[in-house]
This record gives C-alpha cells, structure tokens and sequence, in this order.
C-alpha cells in the first residue's frame, strides 16, 4: 500500500468558517482532520478532501494586507522578481486582496488576478486588475491564454497546497508559461512543520504540505523543473519555490541543498511521520496541563488572533470556553463572530486586550516577532502561550 495514513486531529470544522450565531452550531460542517503520506510521490495530504466551494467562496475573511509583515513580503518579492527576471506579463494564482499584485504598475507590466472568491476578487478588479473569480484548473488556463497570452511570471502564495488535482494545477500552469517564463509559489514548509511540530500548519485549507523531494516527483510528470529554492520565515517557515519547463535554466544549489535537509529530517519515509504524530500527542498533553493549571489559579486566558491554526489547536485539544474567554483579532469580519467547531467569541484587541487579561495562547505564533513588538506593555506582567516549537511562556 503507498498511502500510509500517520495523525488523526479528529473531528473538525472549516478553519475560516466563523458562525455568526448559536443558531448556526447545529449546522456546522465537520470532517475527520487526518493525514497521509503517499510512499511513491512522498507527498503529505490531507485522508480527507473538503470540497472546496465550501471554504473559498464570498464569506472568505482571511485578509493578506492586514499584516504589516505580510505586506512588506509581498512587496519585497514583486521587486526582487522584476529586478532579477523583468516579467512584462504577471499572473497570480489566489490573489486575495492584492496584496502582490498592487507592486505591478500598469506601465512596467500588466498583472492579472484569479481569485475565487468574489469579495476578494472584487478588490483587485476595483483597483483596475482583471481578476476571474474562478478555481485555477485546465479550462481556466485556456481562457486566460487566450484573453491575454502565456504568462512570463506566475506566482501563487499560500495557494498551490490548496489544490486538490495537482496534476491538474501543474499541467494548467506549464500550458500558461511562456517558453522562458517561471512559476514562483510559496507554501508552508513540510521541514518547518516537522522541525517545529507545529501541527497547526494541517486545516482543511492546507490539502497538501510539501516536502521540495514531493514536489520534484509531481513537477517531472509535466516537464517542469525547481531551479532554485528559498526558505522564508513567514506562516512559520515556508518555502518559494522557482519553477521553469525543463532545461530551460540552470539548476542552482539552493536545490540539493534543501533536499538533503529533507532527507536527512528523513522526510521520504514514514518514520519521521511516525515520531511527528508521537510528539503532536505530547505538545497536546503539555498544553492542556499548563492552561488547566492557570486555570485552577483563577487567571484570566484568552487567545490573540483568530487564526485558521488555532481552529485546529482548539478541536483537537478540546478548548473551548471552558478555558479560553474570548480571542482577539483584528480583522473586522471576524469580530462578533463564534471561532469554528470551539464557539469561543472573538472580539477587537481594542475591545479585549486590557488590563484585565492574564495570559493569551498566542494563536498568531507565526507573527510572534511582530506581536511581541507591538504588545511590550502586555509582556511587562504578563505572558504569551505557545506550542511551537515546545509548549512554553513568552516573555
Ligand atoms: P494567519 O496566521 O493565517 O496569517 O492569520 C493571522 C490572523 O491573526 C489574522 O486573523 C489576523 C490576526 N492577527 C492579529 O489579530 N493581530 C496581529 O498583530 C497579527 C499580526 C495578526
């Protein structure tokens, strides 16, 4: 058998589906969050797909721009990709807000959007960029060549690990690339997940987490090649991967030296996956008796940022109100709302960030940099929670 299923987080809900009301629990959509790792293509995917009109669609409130972080990123990698390749036509895959495709001047380039959710898609065609509100797959390619030419850059952050048929979504971009065009995505690093045990990188959303050995087996079937490899810190370790049609450019070391990390982590067999889910297990156990423990001494818990990664964390360790009063986010859309499968109210950090709060289990681990700048009157007297890389106090 080359699929060998290795963690079971249980029953859970859409990690970005936030009730609007008690009455929508009875509701609630809720799947088995189990993964597998297939032996002949070493990819890692979810055992279970959830359809996707059911997490991409006109309620979707994750917002890239609403980070400082996430916006210098994006601006540095449109500028270091004009500099280095001067693409004149832009294509990106899940352009959410426009966070990417706002770097890309109507006079340098023409950029394009597809983004399939409309509330987002609306966005960047109001600021003057044709976007399809469609799901990336073979027809769409078609439509888009036709309408507009192959593509000399086509990028896609945090997308590409969302599409179930890779075969579909690799064979749909090859046929959209111009001859010397390239491919650059970026997607939460396998080897960072591992290495951190940072569980919470698997949602319904992440249906696949990519290994560079995984991917190099997928892209070979459709003549495309990695020819470079960066590691990012963002989403908690991630990798942006250049991609380009066979032979077309020269392969750089970046390329075998992340494999060999791979290999060494022993990323192409089951037994790493094995010792993951052993330590995935130990981080619930450390978590749940540290917050029990606050708990019992009457301190006030609540958690910062209502993130896809904390829906997972909640589900799968059990804590709901019971433990945590509230969260707190700063994205509008979120606020009023109950966080998927745990129904813990999330509210503004101007409405429940005060004095008041003990200890918050930082739900945003990945922005802990940021964060800790911005709270260091909150770390005065008090603490952050986290489970990555251990469970432990930040201060
Ligand atoms: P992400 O981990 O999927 O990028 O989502 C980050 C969430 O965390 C998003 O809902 C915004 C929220 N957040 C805050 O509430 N405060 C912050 O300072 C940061 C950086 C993010």
């Amino acid at each position: 058998m080359s699929k060998i299923e290795f963690l079971d987080l249980g029953m859970q809900p859409i990690a970005n589906n936030f009730l609007s009301s008690v009455s929508d629990i009875k509701n609630e959509y809720k799947f088995r969050l189990a993964v597998t790792f297939d032996d002949d293509t070493k990819l890692v995917s979810l055992s279970n797909f959830v359809s996707p009109d059911l997490m991409f669609n006109d309620s979707y409130v994750y917002h890239s721009s609403l980070s400082k972080t996430m916006r210098s990123h994006f601006k540095d990698a449109a500028l270091s990709f004009l500099k280095d390749y001067s693409p004149e036509k832009v294509l990106e895959i899940g352009s959410n807000d426009g966070v990417f495709l706002k770097n890309f001047s109507s006079k340098r380039s023409t950029a394009i959007g597809v983004e399939p959710c409309s509330n987002f898609a609306n966005i960047t065609r109001d600021l003057g960029y044709a976007t399809y509100d469609k799901f990336w797959n073979n027809q769409l390619a078609k439509e888009i060549v036709l309408n507009h030419g192959k593509q000399d850059l086509i990028f896609s952050a945090n997308c590409i690990c969302h599409i179930q048929n890779l075969d579909e979504a690799f064979s749909a971009i090859s046929k959209t690339m111009s001859s010397t065009g390239i491919f650059v995505f970026e997607d939460p690093s396998l080897l960072s997940m591992i290495n951190r045990r940072s569980y919470d990188q698997i949602y319904d959303e992440h249906a696949h987490i990519f290994s560079i050995i995984a991917l190099r087996n997928l892209l070979d079937k459709h003549d495309l090649s990695i020819f470079k490899v960066q590691s990012l810190k963002v989403h908690g370790g991630s990798n942006r991967i250049f991609v380009c049609h066979k032979g077309v450019r020269s392969i750089e070391e970046s390329v075998s030296e992340i494999i060999s990390k791979e290999i060494d982590a022993g990323l192409n067999t089951i037994d790493a996956y094995r010792r993951f889910a052993y330590d995935v297990e130990k981080s619930k156990r450390q978590l749940l008796d540290i917050i029990h423990e606050l708990k019992r001494k009457n301190y006030k818990i609540i958690s910062y940022g209502a993130t896809s990664k904390s829906t997972t964390v909640f589900n799968y360790c059990g804590i709901g109100t019971n433990l945590i009063d509230y969260i707190v986010d700063t994205t509008p859309a979120k606020h009023g709302k109950l966080s998927p499968g745990a129904h813990i109210p999330v509210i503004s950090p101007e409405e429940g960030f005060n004095d008041t709060v003990d200890y918050a289990f930082l739900g945003a681990w990945n922005y802990e940099n940021e964060i800790c700048e911005k709270e260091r009157k909150f770390l005065k007297k008090n603490r952050f929670i986290t489970h990555v890389p251990y469970v432990r106090f930040i201060k």
